[in-house]
């Protein structure tokens, strides 16, 4: 096992898990990470302003605010963790796609790559979805399942039962491992 990345690429994206964001960055310092650098979707800064993560992270950049840009980004971190990674993510850099500052940085970097994939469970269980999973871990992309537990559902303003977000003692398992650099 190798030790946790000292520089780490967070890429958000736009689900409602973002939400959740504040609690793991805390977690991750809390364990050693040292440098954290988020890269926010123009969909997720919608959901979390772009500041409120300033706090956690070294630098925060946007579609707006794409600090040195994605080459850089990708050459800086050790590796990647996409926190929240919303259907659309998933589907776009399946495809070799580069639409954002964030995917664009998925495609520049030169380090393991790791998805926390967060959506509705008929979301997660469509062929279409599934596909782009298979297709990004026959890319050497580490994708991680996501596990049943109780979520927050705009459409229903409620609590429900659905599948989230390992904790973050599991994705930090998964960035203490060693991980091949994807194809
Ligand atoms: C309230 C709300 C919650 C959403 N939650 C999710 C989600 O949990 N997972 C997901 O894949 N998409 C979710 N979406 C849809 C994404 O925001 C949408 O696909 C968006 O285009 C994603 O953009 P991005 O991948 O560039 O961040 C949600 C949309 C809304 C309005």
């Amino acid at each position: 096992m190798s030790a946790l990345p000292e520089k780490l690429l967070l890429g958000v994206s736009g689900s409602v898990a973002v939400l959740s964001l504040p609690g793991y960055l805390h977690a991750f310092r809390t364990a050693g990470v040292r440098q954290i650098v988020a890269v926010l979707t123009t969909t997720a800064a919608r959901f979390l302003p772009p500041s409120s993560l300033a706090v956690l992270c070294d630098r925060v950049c946007t579609d707006d605010d794409p600090a040195g840009g994605h080459v850089a980004l990708g050459r800086w971190a050790d590796r990647a963790l996409i926190l929240p990674a919303t259907a659309n993510l998933l589907g776009t850099v399946a495809h070799g796609l580069a639409p954002t500052l964030l995917t664009t940085t998925v495609l520049a970097a030169d380090c393991p790559v790791t998805f926390a994939p967060a959506m509705n469970p008929v979301m997660w269980q469509r062929p279409a979805v599934q596909r782009n999973v298979a297709l990004l871990r026959e890319d050497g992309h580490d994708v991680v399942d996501p596990i049943p537990g109780a979520a927050y559902e705009v459409a229903s303003r409620a609590i429900v039962p659905s599948i989230v977000v390992p904790p973050a003692e599991v994705l930090l398992e998964r960035l203490a491992a060693d991980a091949e650099v994807p194809a």
